[in-house]
């Protein structure tokens, strides 16, 4: 190497390397950012099953569970799943001795393929009573005998595998009074709620370690109704009838009384039992127009309420935090289609499976201990 040729390359590399330090310490003078965020200011986790202390539910549909973004966005962001139609009483129960498990089954097997736990939704609902069952003529012990089997067989079946079960659904209407389904038979029960709490031990007996909920909506709207639940579970309680819980299903609207939310959520947790919240959705068209547009605005309104609704949560004491469940996943599909009749954006991903407002909303609602 003769001499020149050195000092040309002892040149080249000084060169070089004092433009690596200028370009390294610009970038650090631009960087506003301390070198370690203070502990308050660390983001915490952004996904939600990991921030929640409590169970993060979705109901699920097997129809959609073979649309990949679909699968994924259950995997990933909740930790439990309820099935949103196939573990009801009518699809299950086809005839007085046959039962159809196949759905029931893959809603199961998905949850157990990836580390989710499932709730059981729902063994007595008069609203899922099969045909076939509503309009034969028992009288209220064959009845009794029917659902009895009928539970025993379910629980049974998914013992270990469904760690909970919304026992009864809907018996109660808002101003508290027992409600009259249209089936016939139960008219000639002496005592309905002796019924239902017998409905507790079937299930207790099948599978003693499953977690046993009353679900209903409007608990912590309808102070009447609320009561006749408390009314209930001390009954149920005085009993020794194995009640561990109470969902409230929280389809609520961008416009319900917050206050009467938090005051209500209060007094359900005052019974001491899991409290579920548990077929959460928030419909923002509340008009039902056609001419409805979801703007930026709608959607802030929206994730305020989600943030609100999962504060008031948080705020229950902790071990009566069992979970909550939000009913479905995205905006393209939701069941407020068919029922609520007007165009609905109720849920926390949007039609494509985006992270909504509502999701930011219901992250910033966590706590972050
Ligand atoms: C709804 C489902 O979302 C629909 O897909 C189905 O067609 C009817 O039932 N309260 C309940 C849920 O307890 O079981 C209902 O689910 C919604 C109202």
């Amino acid at each position: 190497m003769n001499n020149r040729f050195f000092r040309l390359s002892i040149w080249t590399c000084t060169l070089v390397l004092m433009v690596m330090l200028q370009a390294a310490c610009s970038t650090k003078g631009d960087d506003p950012r301390p070198d370690t965020q203070p502990p308050d200011e660390q983001p915490g986790p952004a996904i939600l099953k990991e921030k929640a202390a409590f169970g993060m539910g979705a109901a699920i549909k097997t129809a959609h569970l073979t649309e990949l973004a679909y699968a994924n966005t259950v995997k990933n962001h909740f930790s439990q799943v309820t099935a949103e139609w196939e573990m009801k009483m009518e699809l299950i129960w086809s005839s007085a001795s046959g039962y159809n498990w196949n759905n029931a089954d893959r809603i199961v097997d998905f949850a157990s393929d990836n580390g989710l736990e499932v709730h059981g939704h729902t063994l007595v609902w008069y609203k899922s009573f099969p045909g076939w069952f509503k309009n034969a003529a028992y009288d209220s012990i064959a009845f009794e005998d029917h659902v009895k089997s009928y539970i025993q067989t379910t629980v049974g079946r998914y013992k270990g595998r469904v760690k909970s079960w919304d026992v009864a659904n809907e018996i109660f209407n808002d101003n508290g009074t027992l409600r009259s389904t249209d089936c016939p038979v139960f008219a000639t029960f002496k005592d309905p709620i002796g019924f239902y709490g017998r409905c507790f031990e079937y299930a207790h007996e099948a599978d003693p370690e499953a977690r046993l909920f009353y679900n209903d909506y409007s608990v912590v709207l309808a102070s009447a109704k609320r009561s006749a639940i408390k009314r209930m579970v001390s009954r149920f309680k005085n009993e020794g009838i194995p009640i561990h819980g109470i969902g409230d299903q929280f389809h609520y609207r961008v416009t319900t009384d917050k206050s009467t939310i938090k005051n209500g959520l209060t007094d359900m947790a005052s019974t001491g039992l899991l409290i579920h919240l548990s077929e959460l959705d928030i419909i923002v068209n509340v008009l039902q127009s056609e001419s409805y547009a979801f703007t930026q605005a709608e959607a802030q309104k929206q994730a305020d309420m989600y943030r609100f609704i999962v504060e008031s949560y948080e705020s229950l004491p902790d071990n009566q935090k069992f979970a909550i469940t939000t009913w479905g996943v995205t905006d393209k599909y939701t069941w407020l289609t068919d029922y609520w009749h007007a165009k609905e954006y109720p849920l926390l991903f949007d039609q494509n499976y985006q992270e909504k407002e509502a999701y930011r909303g219901f992250l910033a609602g966590l706590k972050n201990d």
